[in-house]
């Protein structure tokens, strides 16, 4: 039994639903790999080394990935990289399809340039918008986010723009890495 470890990082749980789409994929391959998932939060408290393939997912929430995934990637780098490893990120600019791959994402360029791994397979998804669940502030900014970049601004709406047939796709590659 080979073991992935999925560490992810999210602040409304749409990540967690990725992740929790990878591992079903993985697992229901037969290919006798069992996936833990685990916040990034708790990425010190646990063993890495024994974990034969680690997979990190975060969201973007106002231009940046947490700044716990950074730490975390820093403190486990010769780990991460003597295994292999894959990185993906989820924010709703990658709803654009001119936007959607790890080359053309801005954020994922930009948060390689800030990090010294290099992951062996990147991904990036589109993610959830959900202005019933935020708060007042983050609904006004994210309203007018979409407004400039011509998205959603009616705040009923909740939209998935995740492509989880991409979600899939990448499944397999983290089970075949
Ligand atoms: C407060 C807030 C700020 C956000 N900022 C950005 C942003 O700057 N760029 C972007 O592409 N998406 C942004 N998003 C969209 C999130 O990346 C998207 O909703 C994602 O699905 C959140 O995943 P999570 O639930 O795992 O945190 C933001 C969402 C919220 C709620």
């Amino acid at each position: 039994m080979s073991r992935i470890l999925i560490i992810y990082s999210t602040t409304d749980g749409h990540t967690l639903k990725i992740c929790q789409r990878l591992q079903q994929v993985i697992e229901s391959r037969n290919s006798g790999q069992h996936v833990t998932l685990i916040p990034v939060e708790d990425c010190h408290q646990v063993d890495l080394r024994t974990f034969d393939k680690i997979v990190i997912g975060a969201s973007i929430h106002y231009g940046r990935h947490s700044q716990k995934v950074i730490d975390c990637i820093n403190r486990n780098l010769p780990l991460l990289e003597s295994k292999p490893n894959a990185f993906f990120s989820v924010n709703i600019v990658a709803r654009k399809p001119e936007k959607n791959q790890p080359e053309t994402n801005p954020y994922l360029q930009k948060f390689l340039k800030r990090i010294a791994w290099r992951p062996r397979k990147l991904a990036v998804f589109a993610g959830k918008l959900d202005y019933p669940k935020y708060g007042p502030f983050d609904r006004f900014m994210i309203r007018f986010i979409m407004w400039i970049t011509k998205g959603p601004t009616d705040p009923a709406t909740v939209v998935e723009f995740t492509d989880w047939q991409q979600v899939e796709a990448f499944g397999r590659v983290a089970s075949e890495m």
